[in-house]
């Protein structure tokens, strides 16, 4: 490899100005391609990051056919997530693509694949996993606080009394395939399965509605993220599910992009043990006799500093994916029955795991 990683753009739109801000951290990165259906994005940002104009591409297959790169960052609504991946890991290029992983299991499971067969990194951009309060909590868990999980809740947009994102990227099902549920609920099952150590889910049940998103009036109250077009709202935007592990225990999730109230609720899991909640990271459990709950001290950290710089980091050294890409695999399953079940009226769905992604399996916090 030369001495600089080339990274190249799919999508450079809102997350890849993000990606670039951070990329640019590293004096070992040359920002080398672009690729834009929409080539007047893709020129604006090749002028801001100095991508040579004869780089810039409104179709990402002529860019991965003609710039030789390393690193590809895909940042393209959700139905566009999994072809640029297995085209680019085909190419030999390393891909680290935004959240959520796909729009269907079916997908994700080809992106791994591909990843597996090319001997390529495929990260799926989760930067919850980078940050100190998600990283403790696993370390709690790990270290056998709850000592027998049964029962959690995960949550997501927990305060999002109107905070539907605007962009047709999301709330048009052409563009996202699917609505809250896709966009928060990865993180929140992402978190939740990191967190417990990747259980063992045997059947899930879900309900998805679409409240206010089509709705003129709160589109445009004061003081929300701003209007959205509700005519082209065509996805779901508050989520319910529940989520049966290996030993019956219950995890629930909850996601909101708005409602009319101010909270959710607080994450937290339970076990015989012990029990923790996040925002801010509590410990509960009983010592000296005593029922005691500990705050837990953080280290002050910027997740996207990790997001982005254990990609590079993982390019340059060839070290594995700074996330298994088994695990997003394994979430998208669960994302995918839950849409299943949602659609049969929240008839219990059984989880079917890939036998790629069978061995992140671990029920040690099942007890
Ligand atoms: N990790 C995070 O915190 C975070 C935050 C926001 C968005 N995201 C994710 O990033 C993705 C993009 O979101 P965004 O906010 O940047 O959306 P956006 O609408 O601002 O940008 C998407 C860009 O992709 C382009 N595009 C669409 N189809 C394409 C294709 N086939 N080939 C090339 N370009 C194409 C669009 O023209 C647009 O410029 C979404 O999947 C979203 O979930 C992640």
């Amino acid at each position: 490899m030369s001495e600089k990683v080339k990274i190249g753009f799919i999508g450079a739109g809102g997350i890849a100005e993000t990606h670039a801000k951070y990329y640019r951290q590293s004096s070992a990165v040359e920002f080398a391609a672009v690729a834009d259906i929409d080539i007047e994005r893709a020129k604006r940002f090749s002028k801001a990051y100095n991508i040579p104009e004869e780089n810039v591409f409104k179709e990402y297959e002529e860019m991965l056919d003609k710039v030789p790169l390393d690193g590809v960052s895909i940042c393209t609504p959700h139905k566009y997530h999994s072809a640029p991946t297995v085209y680019a890991l085909k190419k030999g290029v390393h891909v680290l693509v935004e959240k959520p992983m796909a729009t269907s299991a079916k997908e994700a499971l080809e992106m791994l694949r591909a990843a597996i067969q090319y001997r390529r990194i495929l990260m799926v951009g989760f930067q919850n996993r980078f940050s100190s309060e998600i990283i403790a909590a696993r370390r709690f868990v790990e270290s056998g606080l709850l000592g027998g999980f049964y029962y959690g809740e995960t949550v997501e947009g927990r305060e999002r009394r109107r905070a539907v994102p605007p962009r047709l990227t999301f709330i048009d099902k052409e563009l996202s395939g699917g609505g809250v549920l896709l966009d928060l609920g990865c993180y929140a099952i992402d978190n939740a399965m990191y967190i417990l150590g990747y259980p063992e889910v045997v059947r899930v049940s879900g309900h998805i509605y679409t409240t206010l998103g089509r709705d003129e009036k709160a589109a445009s109250v004061v003081g929300s993220w701003g209007s959205w077009d509700v005519n082209r709202f065509s996805v779901e935007d508050f989520a319910v599910g529940r989520i049966v592990l290996k030993n019956g225990a219950v995890l629930w999730l909850k996601v909101a992009w708005a409602m009319h109230n101010d909270d959710l609720g607080r994450p937290f899991f339970l076990g015989l043990k012990g029990g923790l909640k996040l925002y801010p990271l509590e410990i509960f459990r009983d010592e000296s006799g005593y029922m005691t709950t500990s705050k837990v001290v953080l280290p002050q950290k910027d997740p996207w500093m990790d997001k982005i710089g254990r990609f590079i980091e993982a390019i340059t050294k060839g070290l594995s994916s700074p996330i298994d890409p088994r695990e997003s695999v394994y979430e998208m399953v669960i994302l995918d029955a839950l849409y299943q079940s949602s659609s049969r009226n929240g008839e219990e769905v059984r989880i079917h795991v890939p036998d790629e992604v069978q061995p992140i399996l671990n029920n040690i916090v099942l007890g």
